[in-house]
Protein backbone atom coordinates (compact mmCIF):
# COMPACT_ATOMS: atom_id res chain seq x y z
CA UNK A 1 0.00 0.00 0.00
CA UNK A 2 1.74 3.28 -1.00
CA UNK A 3 0.60 6.74 0.95
CA UNK A 4 -1.21 8.21 -2.61
CA UNK A 5 -3.42 4.81 -3.00
CA UNK A 6 -6.26 5.95 -0.98
CA UNK A 7 -6.55 9.05 -3.42
CA UNK A 8 -10.31 8.90 -5.20
CA UNK A 9 -11.05 10.33 -8.19
CA UNK A 10 -12.71 14.03 -7.92
CA UNK A 11 -15.94 14.17 -10.17
CA UNK A 12 -15.23 15.87 -13.57
CA UNK A 13 -15.47 19.61 -13.59
CA UNK A 14 -19.31 20.88 -14.28
CA UNK A 15 -18.00 22.84 -17.15
CA UNK A 16 -14.69 22.29 -18.40
CA UNK A 17 -15.24 18.63 -17.52
CA UNK A 18 -17.97 18.88 -20.98
CA UNK A 19 -15.82 19.89 -23.21
CA UNK A 20 -13.27 16.90 -22.20
CA UNK A 21 -16.44 14.34 -23.44
CA UNK A 22 -17.53 16.64 -26.20
CA UNK A 23 -13.96 16.26 -27.84
CA UNK A 24 -13.86 12.59 -26.97
CA UNK A 25 -17.61 12.06 -28.65
CA UNK A 26 -17.28 10.53 -31.90
CA UNK A 27 -20.16 11.54 -33.67
CA UNK A 28 -19.71 13.39 -36.59
CA UNK A 29 -22.49 16.16 -35.90
CA UNK A 30 -22.58 17.56 -32.35
CA UNK A 31 -22.30 20.97 -30.73
CA UNK A 32 -20.58 21.92 -27.61
CA UNK A 33 -22.82 24.65 -26.00
CA UNK A 34 -21.53 24.30 -22.52
CA UNK A 35 -17.93 26.03 -21.98
CA UNK A 36 -18.16 29.96 -22.45
CA UNK A 37 -16.46 30.22 -25.76
CA UNK A 38 -17.30 32.44 -28.66
CA UNK A 39 -17.42 30.50 -32.11
CA UNK A 40 -17.45 32.23 -35.32
CA UNK A 41 -19.92 30.96 -38.63
CA UNK A 42 -17.02 28.13 -38.94
CA UNK A 43 -17.00 26.84 -36.00
CA UNK A 44 -13.68 28.10 -34.56
CA UNK A 45 -12.51 30.44 -32.20
CA UNK A 46 -10.94 32.97 -33.74
CA UNK A 47 -7.84 34.49 -32.81
CA UNK A 48 -8.77 38.51 -33.47
CA UNK A 49 -7.12 40.70 -36.19
CA UNK A 50 -5.75 43.23 -33.46
CA UNK A 51 -4.27 40.40 -31.65
CA UNK A 52 -2.41 38.59 -34.66
CA UNK A 53 -1.34 42.45 -35.26
CA UNK A 54 -0.36 43.13 -31.87
CA UNK A 55 1.89 39.50 -31.38
CA UNK A 56 3.40 40.57 -35.15
CA UNK A 57 4.54 43.69 -33.46
CA UNK A 58 5.70 42.00 -30.41
CA UNK A 59 8.01 39.65 -32.14
CA UNK A 60 10.12 42.35 -33.68
CA UNK A 61 10.17 44.90 -30.75
CA UNK A 62 9.92 42.41 -27.21
CA UNK A 63 13.92 42.34 -26.26
CA UNK A 64 13.08 40.26 -22.87
CA UNK A 65 11.66 36.94 -21.38
CA UNK A 66 12.62 38.34 -18.06
CA UNK A 67 9.80 38.53 -15.05
CA UNK A 68 7.34 40.78 -14.68
CA UNK A 69 6.96 42.16 -11.51
CA UNK A 70 4.56 40.63 -9.04
CA UNK A 71 1.68 43.28 -9.79
CA UNK A 72 2.62 42.82 -13.64
CA UNK A 73 2.88 44.81 -16.66
CA UNK A 74 2.55 48.95 -15.76
CA UNK A 75 1.17 49.62 -19.25
CA UNK A 76 -1.32 46.91 -19.33
CA UNK A 77 -2.51 47.53 -15.88
CA UNK A 78 -2.91 51.40 -17.07
CA UNK A 79 -5.27 49.97 -19.70
CA UNK A 80 -6.85 47.86 -17.96
CA UNK A 81 -7.72 50.71 -15.22
CA UNK A 82 -8.66 53.00 -18.39
CA UNK A 83 -11.64 50.20 -19.68
CA UNK A 84 -12.89 49.33 -16.61
CA UNK A 85 -13.31 53.28 -14.68
CA UNK A 86 -12.77 55.59 -17.25
CA UNK A 87 -11.92 58.72 -15.39
CA UNK A 88 -14.57 58.32 -12.74
CA UNK A 89 -11.83 57.28 -9.90
CA UNK A 90 -8.37 58.52 -9.65
CA UNK A 91 -5.55 56.18 -10.90
CA UNK A 92 -4.18 56.81 -7.11
CA UNK A 93 -7.20 55.03 -5.62
CA UNK A 94 -6.84 52.09 -7.84
CA UNK A 95 -4.62 49.34 -6.85
CA UNK A 96 -4.19 46.73 -9.85
CA UNK A 97 -2.91 43.70 -10.36
CA UNK A 98 -2.32 41.33 -13.25
CA UNK A 99 -3.38 37.79 -12.71
CA UNK A 100 -4.04 34.76 -15.18
CA UNK A 101 -7.54 35.29 -16.37
CA UNK A 102 -10.41 36.18 -14.50
CA UNK A 103 -9.90 32.99 -12.19
CA UNK A 104 -6.96 34.33 -10.80
CA UNK A 105 -8.07 37.68 -10.17
CA UNK A 106 -10.72 36.09 -8.39
CA UNK A 107 -8.53 33.82 -6.33
CA UNK A 108 -6.34 36.62 -5.73
CA UNK A 109 -9.25 38.91 -4.59
CA UNK A 110 -10.75 35.65 -2.54
CA UNK A 111 -6.91 35.42 -0.72
CA UNK A 112 -6.56 39.23 -0.19
CA UNK A 113 -10.67 39.40 1.72
CA UNK A 114 -9.92 36.11 3.63
CA UNK A 115 -6.64 37.57 4.97
CA UNK A 116 -7.13 41.43 5.30
CA UNK A 117 -10.78 41.84 5.55
CA UNK A 118 -11.72 38.94 7.81
CA UNK A 119 -13.61 37.20 9.73
CA UNK A 120 -15.94 37.85 6.89
CA UNK A 121 -18.39 35.65 4.92
CA UNK A 122 -18.99 36.04 1.14
CA UNK A 123 -22.37 36.02 -0.32
CA UNK A 124 -23.11 34.54 -4.23
CA UNK A 125 -25.99 35.04 -6.34
CA UNK A 126 -28.05 31.49 -6.78
CA UNK A 127 -27.62 30.64 -9.44
CA UNK A 128 -23.75 31.70 -10.44
CA UNK A 129 -20.50 30.59 -12.02
CA UNK A 130 -19.57 27.00 -10.79
CA UNK A 131 -16.74 28.04 -9.97
CA UNK A 132 -17.00 30.91 -7.56
CA UNK A 133 -18.15 28.48 -4.66
CA UNK A 134 -14.66 26.28 -5.20
CA UNK A 135 -12.12 29.54 -5.83
CA UNK A 136 -14.25 31.29 -2.31
CA UNK A 137 -14.06 28.06 -0.23
CA UNK A 138 -10.38 27.18 -1.39
CA UNK A 139 -9.34 30.56 -0.14
CA UNK A 140 -10.74 29.88 3.05
CA UNK A 141 -13.95 32.08 2.65
CA UNK A 142 -16.98 30.94 4.65
CA UNK A 143 -19.80 31.57 1.14
CA UNK A 144 -23.45 31.90 1.71
CA UNK A 145 -25.82 32.85 -0.75
CA UNK A 146 -28.84 36.00 -2.13
CA UNK A 147 -31.53 35.07 -4.21
CA UNK A 148 -30.81 36.69 -7.82
CA UNK A 149 -33.11 34.63 -10.80
CA UNK A 150 -37.14 34.36 -10.40
CA UNK A 151 -38.61 31.10 -10.08
CA UNK A 152 -39.98 30.96 -14.13
CA UNK A 153 -35.74 30.87 -14.61
CA UNK A 154 -36.40 33.30 -16.25
CA UNK A 155 -36.18 36.76 -15.00
CA UNK A 156 -34.54 38.24 -12.03
CA UNK A 157 -36.63 38.22 -8.44
CA UNK A 158 -34.91 42.13 -8.20
CA UNK A 159 -37.27 41.97 -4.43
CA UNK A 160 -35.70 38.62 -2.79
CA UNK A 161 -32.20 39.88 -4.13
CA UNK A 162 -32.64 43.52 -2.08
CA UNK A 163 -34.36 41.56 0.61
CA UNK A 164 -31.85 39.03 1.40
CA UNK A 165 -29.07 41.95 0.71
CA UNK A 166 -30.80 44.02 3.44
CA UNK A 167 -31.28 40.98 5.84
CA UNK A 168 -28.64 38.27 5.50
CA UNK A 169 -24.80 39.87 5.49
CA UNK A 170 -23.32 41.84 8.72
CA UNK A 171 -21.75 44.22 8.02
CA UNK A 172 -18.01 44.19 6.77
CA UNK A 173 -18.95 40.30 4.87
CA UNK A 174 -18.37 40.70 0.88
CA UNK A 175 -20.79 39.71 -1.51
CA UNK A 176 -20.69 39.18 -5.44
CA UNK A 177 -22.16 40.68 -7.88
CA UNK A 178 -21.51 39.91 -11.92
CA UNK A 179 -20.81 43.34 -13.20
CA UNK A 180 -22.36 42.45 -16.47
CA UNK A 181 -23.78 39.53 -18.77
CA UNK A 182 -24.44 37.60 -15.51
CA UNK A 183 -23.04 33.54 -15.59
CA UNK A 184 -25.15 31.29 -16.36
CA UNK A 185 -28.46 33.20 -16.81
CA UNK A 186 -27.97 36.19 -18.94
CA UNK A 187 -30.22 38.31 -16.60
CA UNK A 188 -28.93 41.29 -15.78
CA UNK A 189 -30.06 44.25 -13.23
CA UNK A 190 -31.46 47.89 -15.27
CA UNK A 191 -29.53 50.81 -14.80
CA UNK A 192 -32.45 51.72 -11.70
CA UNK A 193 -32.09 47.88 -10.03
CA UNK A 194 -28.00 48.84 -10.31
CA UNK A 195 -28.47 52.03 -8.36
CA UNK A 196 -30.76 50.40 -5.61
CA UNK A 197 -28.32 47.13 -5.00
CA UNK A 198 -25.82 49.78 -4.41
CA UNK A 199 -27.55 51.91 -2.06
CA UNK A 200 -28.29 48.47 0.31
CA UNK A 201 -24.36 47.37 -0.14
CA UNK A 202 -23.33 50.88 0.95
CA UNK A 203 -25.79 51.30 3.32
CA UNK A 204 -24.80 47.58 4.90
CA UNK A 205 -21.44 48.46 4.61
CA UNK A 206 -20.63 45.49 2.75
CA UNK A 207 -17.85 44.35 0.32
CA UNK A 208 -18.62 44.31 -3.44
CA UNK A 209 -16.58 42.24 -5.06
CA UNK A 210 -17.76 42.82 -8.98
CA UNK A 211 -16.80 39.70 -11.39
CA UNK A 212 -16.54 41.52 -14.41
CA UNK A 213 -15.41 38.76 -17.10
CA UNK A 214 -17.83 40.15 -20.27
CA UNK A 215 -16.97 43.66 -20.64
CA UNK A 216 -18.61 44.12 -24.15
CA UNK A 217 -20.24 41.23 -24.76
CA UNK A 218 -23.47 42.63 -23.67
CA UNK A 219 -24.27 46.24 -24.65
CA UNK A 220 -20.97 48.02 -25.21
CA UNK A 221 -17.33 48.48 -23.42
CA UNK A 222 -19.07 51.36 -21.81
CA UNK A 223 -22.15 50.44 -21.23
CA UNK A 224 -21.60 46.96 -19.43
CA UNK A 225 -19.42 49.24 -17.10
CA UNK A 226 -22.60 50.91 -15.21
CA UNK A 227 -22.65 48.09 -12.51
CA UNK A 228 -19.01 48.73 -11.39
CA UNK A 229 -19.50 52.77 -11.98
CA UNK A 230 -22.52 52.68 -10.32
CA UNK A 231 -21.57 50.76 -7.39
CA UNK A 232 -18.40 53.47 -7.11
CA UNK A 233 -20.45 56.46 -7.54
CA UNK A 234 -22.32 55.28 -4.23
CA UNK A 235 -18.93 53.82 -2.14
CA UNK A 236 -15.28 54.47 -2.42
CA UNK A 237 -14.53 50.83 -2.00
CA UNK A 238 -14.75 47.94 -4.18
CA UNK A 239 -12.58 44.86 -5.87
CA UNK A 240 -13.25 44.32 -9.64
CA UNK A 241 -11.72 41.02 -11.26
CA UNK A 242 -11.86 41.25 -15.11
CA UNK A 243 -10.66 39.35 -17.56
CA UNK A 244 -9.81 39.63 -21.33
CA UNK A 245 -10.46 36.22 -21.87
CA UNK A 246 -13.92 36.87 -23.99
CA UNK A 247 -13.70 40.33 -25.16
CA UNK A 248 -10.51 39.81 -26.70
CA UNK A 249 -10.69 36.32 -27.61
CA UNK A 250 -7.69 35.63 -25.42
CA UNK A 251 -8.89 32.30 -23.59
CA UNK A 252 -5.79 30.30 -23.21
CA UNK A 253 -3.58 33.12 -22.59
CA UNK A 254 -4.77 33.58 -18.87
CA UNK A 255 -5.18 37.49 -19.22
CA UNK A 256 -7.26 39.31 -16.61
CA UNK A 257 -6.96 41.93 -13.57
CA UNK A 258 -7.87 42.53 -9.74
CA UNK A 259 -8.76 46.21 -8.85
CA UNK A 260 -8.99 47.30 -5.21
CA UNK A 261 -10.04 50.67 -5.41
CA UNK A 262 -9.96 52.35 -1.87
CA UNK A 263 -11.17 56.15 -0.51
CA UNK A 264 -7.34 56.86 -0.14
CA UNK A 265 -3.82 56.70 -2.28
CA UNK A 266 -2.39 55.91 1.11
CA UNK A 267 -4.75 52.81 1.44
CA UNK A 268 -4.16 51.58 -2.09
CA UNK A 269 -0.45 51.89 -1.67
CA UNK A 270 -0.75 49.39 1.44
CA UNK A 271 -4.25 46.86 -0.26
CA UNK A 272 -1.57 46.64 -3.30
CA UNK A 273 1.39 45.34 -1.50
CA UNK A 274 -0.94 42.96 0.20
CA UNK A 275 -2.56 42.12 -2.91
CA UNK A 276 1.71 41.36 -4.03
CA UNK A 277 2.17 39.35 -1.38
CA UNK A 278 -0.80 37.13 -2.38
CA UNK A 279 0.39 37.09 -5.85
CA UNK A 280 4.17 35.89 -4.98
CA UNK A 281 2.62 32.93 -2.48
CA UNK A 282 0.41 31.75 -5.57
CA UNK A 283 2.10 32.19 -8.95
CA UNK A 284 5.20 34.61 -8.27
CA UNK A 285 3.95 36.80 -11.33
CA UNK A 286 1.85 37.13 -14.30
CA UNK A 287 2.76 35.61 -17.74
CA UNK A 288 4.14 38.54 -20.18
CA UNK A 289 2.49 37.52 -23.55
CA UNK A 290 -1.37 38.18 -23.11
CA UNK A 291 -0.57 41.31 -21.22
CA UNK A 292 1.78 42.49 -23.52
CA UNK A 293 -0.78 41.87 -26.50
CA UNK A 294 -3.73 43.81 -24.54
CA UNK A 295 -1.26 46.52 -24.30
CA UNK A 296 0.06 46.92 -27.70
CA UNK A 297 -3.66 46.96 -28.94
CA UNK A 298 -4.52 49.60 -26.77
CA UNK A 299 -2.12 51.77 -26.84
CA UNK A 300 -2.44 51.66 -30.41
CA UNK A 301 -5.46 54.27 -31.76
CA UNK A 302 -6.18 52.12 -35.09
CA UNK A 303 -5.68 48.43 -33.25
CA UNK A 304 -7.79 50.20 -30.81
CA UNK A 305 -10.32 50.62 -33.33
CA UNK A 306 -10.23 46.93 -35.06
CA UNK A 307 -10.86 45.71 -32.08
CA UNK A 308 -13.70 47.65 -31.40
CA UNK A 309 -14.87 46.55 -34.38
CA UNK A 310 -14.35 43.46 -33.73
CA UNK A 311 -15.71 42.96 -30.52
CA UNK A 312 -19.03 44.79 -31.93
CA UNK A 313 -18.84 42.07 -34.29
CA UNK A 314 -19.15 39.53 -31.53
CA UNK A 315 -21.56 41.03 -29.87
CA UNK A 316 -24.04 41.24 -32.52
CA UNK A 317 -23.40 38.18 -33.94
CA UNK A 318 -24.39 36.46 -30.86
CA UNK A 319 -27.68 38.47 -30.76
CA UNK A 320 -28.86 37.36 -34.07
CA UNK A 321 -27.83 33.92 -32.94
CA UNK A 322 -30.23 34.25 -30.18
CA UNK A 323 -33.01 35.68 -32.97
CA UNK A 324 -32.16 32.58 -34.73
CA UNK A 325 -32.64 30.47 -32.25
CA UNK A 326 -35.53 31.68 -31.14
CA UNK A 327 -36.82 31.91 -34.74
CA UNK A 328 -35.65 27.89 -35.26
CA UNK A 329 -37.42 26.58 -32.16
CA UNK A 330 -41.10 28.61 -33.24
CA UNK A 331 -40.67 27.03 -36.37
CA UNK A 332 -40.61 23.10 -34.75
CA UNK A 333 -43.95 24.06 -33.55
CA UNK A 334 -43.03 23.39 -29.50
CA UNK A 335 -45.56 24.88 -27.20
CA UNK A 336 -42.49 26.97 -24.94
CA UNK A 337 -42.00 30.39 -25.63
CA UNK A 338 -38.35 31.30 -26.39
CA UNK A 339 -38.46 35.16 -26.58
CA UNK A 340 -36.66 35.73 -23.37
CA UNK A 341 -33.63 34.49 -24.92
CA UNK A 342 -33.83 38.61 -26.61
CA UNK A 343 -33.76 40.01 -23.04
CA UNK A 344 -30.99 38.39 -21.69
CA UNK A 345 -27.12 39.37 -22.26
CA UNK A 346 -24.23 38.07 -23.20
CA UNK A 347 -22.78 34.76 -23.80
CA UNK A 348 -25.34 32.53 -21.60
CA UNK A 349 -28.98 31.63 -21.05
CA UNK A 350 -30.44 29.38 -18.90
CA UNK A 351 -32.79 27.01 -21.49
CA UNK A 352 -35.12 25.96 -19.01
CA UNK A 353 -34.35 22.25 -19.75
CA UNK A 354 -33.91 20.01 -17.13
CA UNK A 355 -30.96 17.61 -16.31
CA UNK A 356 -32.84 15.13 -17.55
CA UNK A 357 -33.23 17.00 -20.81
CA UNK A 358 -29.93 17.88 -20.56
CA UNK A 359 -28.65 14.12 -20.60
CA UNK A 360 -31.00 13.26 -23.34
CA UNK A 361 -29.38 15.94 -26.05
CA UNK A 362 -26.20 15.06 -25.16
CA UNK A 363 -27.03 11.09 -25.56
CA UNK A 364 -29.40 11.10 -28.25
CA UNK A 365 -28.00 14.34 -30.02
CA UNK A 366 -24.29 15.61 -29.87
CA UNK A 367 -25.68 18.52 -27.68
CA UNK A 368 -23.65 19.19 -25.02
CA UNK A 369 -25.05 21.68 -21.99
CA UNK A 370 -24.32 22.44 -18.41
CA UNK A 371 -26.27 20.09 -16.22
CA UNK A 372 -28.08 23.53 -15.57
CA UNK A 373 -29.56 23.76 -18.26
CA UNK A 374 -27.15 27.12 -19.69
CA UNK A 375 -26.80 27.13 -22.98
CA UNK A 376 -23.89 29.33 -24.60
CA UNK A 377 -25.14 31.75 -27.31
CA UNK A 378 -21.99 31.99 -28.67
CA UNK A 379 -21.39 28.28 -29.55
CA UNK A 380 -24.12 28.16 -31.67
CA UNK A 381 -23.93 27.71 -35.53
CA UNK A 382 -26.31 29.07 -38.16
CA UNK A 383 -25.42 26.28 -40.70
CA UNK A 384 -26.52 23.87 -37.73
CA UNK A 385 -29.13 25.69 -36.42
CA UNK A 386 -32.64 23.61 -37.21
CA UNK A 387 -30.46 20.33 -36.40
CA UNK A 388 -30.01 22.18 -33.15
CA UNK A 389 -33.32 23.46 -32.78
CA UNK A 390 -35.08 19.70 -34.08
CA UNK A 391 -32.59 18.27 -31.36
CA UNK A 392 -34.07 20.26 -28.84
CA UNK A 393 -37.91 20.00 -29.71
CA UNK A 394 -37.29 16.20 -29.64
CA UNK A 395 -36.34 16.56 -26.50
CA UNK A 396 -38.96 18.85 -25.17
CA UNK A 397 -41.65 16.59 -26.43
C1 LIG B 1 -17.70 29.45 -18.44
O1 LIG B 1 -18.44 29.77 -17.52
O2 LIG B 1 -17.98 28.55 -19.26
C2 LIG B 1 -16.39 30.16 -18.61
O3 LIG B 1 -16.26 31.15 -17.67
C3 LIG B 1 -15.22 29.25 -18.68
C4 LIG B 1 -14.90 28.57 -17.38
O4 LIG B 1 -13.73 28.63 -16.99
O5 LIG B 1 -15.77 27.99 -16.75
Amino acid sequence: MHRFDSISVAPPDAILGLTEAFKADERETKMNLSVGVYQDASGTTPVLRCVKEAEKRLLDTESTKGYLSIDGLPDYREAARQLIFADQIAAERVAAVQTPGGTGALRVAAEFLATQCGPLRIFLPTPTWANHNAIMAAAGLPVETYSYLASDKKTLDFDALIEDLKTKPKPGDAVLLHACCHNPTGVDPTPEQWEQIASVVAEKKLIPLLDFAYQGFGEGLDEDAIGVRTILRQMDEAIVCSSFSKNFGLYSERVGTACLVSGSAETTKAALSQLKRVVRANYSNPPRHGGAIVATVLADEGLTQMWHEELAEMRTRIASLRKQFLDGMAATGVDQDFSFLLDQKGMFSFSGLSPMQVDQLRSEHGVYLVGSGRINVAGMNESKMEWLCNAVAAVLR
